[in-house]
């Protein structure tokens, strides 16, 4: 499973690429209004530090205006894959990005219908969001594992990006579905890494070294 990360810090992005294990980045508005920074320079920055796609919304919600801010989106970087909410609209746009070889990362994706059509349409991702399904009383990940059930019975190019991660318990879950991607905020980055007995364990090999061995370090130890 790919991982990207889900923001718009450049910050956390070069932190989490530190580790080896970044895939990609999705942003949206939000995170972007979060930053107070220029949209154009922070897709700059995000595309100069991350090898993957990088997701960048429109803010239209017509046809043309989605056409028009997807092109221009597109020209910032050949990383940049283009986030179109899922509307009649939008997929009409995905639809007419993907006949120009523009990259789009449909967003806003709530049930496996959506997410057939937004494949259908030539959707290079689609964002199903979990956490705001939990948030209501549905269980998000059931979504996204009839979406990967459906998308593996067509043999779908589309991948799918599993969105809206609120836990660590999320991104387990759609590993468990298959899902492709998972795109998740740098806290719960930070909490993937963290067991209790991982940090009791350390502690306690080191007392044991030390009690046996003063300070001697390792290298000394081994020559
Ligand atoms: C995905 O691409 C979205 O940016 C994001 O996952 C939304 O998450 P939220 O529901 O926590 O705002």
């Amino acid at each position: 499973m790919k991982f990207f990360l889900d923001t718009a810090f450049v910050h956390e992005i070069r932190e989490v690429a530190s580790w080896g294990i970044l895939d990609g980045v999705t942003t949206n508005p939000t995170l972007v209004a979060k930053t107070g920074r220029n949209y154009r320079e922070i897709l700059e920055e995000i595309c100069s530090i991350v090898d993957g796609p990088v997701s960048a919304e429109v803010l239209s919600l017509d046809f043309e205006g989605m056409v028009r801010e997807a092109r221009e989106l597109s020209k910032v970087s050949e990383k940049i894959a283009v986030k179109i909410p899922f509307t009649k609209d939008g997929l009409k746009a995905v639809k007419y990005l993907s006949s120009e070889g523009i990259k789009t990362n449909v967003t806003l994706i709530f049930s496996p219908s959506q997410a057939l059509l937004a494949a259908k349409a030539g959707a290079t991702f689609v964002s199903p969001f979990v956490g705001r399904l939990d948030d209501i009383s549905h269980v998000g990940m059931d979504m996204v594992r009839t979406i990967c059930d459906i998308f593996s019975n067509y043999d779908f190019e589309t991948e799918v990006i599993v969105a809206s991660v609120r836990n660590p318990i999320h991104v387990v879950e759609a590993a468990l579905c298959g899902a492709h991607i998972v795109t998740v905020p740098y806290s719960v980055m930070e909490l993937l890494l963290k067991h209790p007995l991982t940090d009791i364990g350390i502690e306690r090999f080191l007392a044991d070294w030390k009690k046996a061995f003063g300070n001697i370090s390792l290298l000394d130890a081994i020559k």
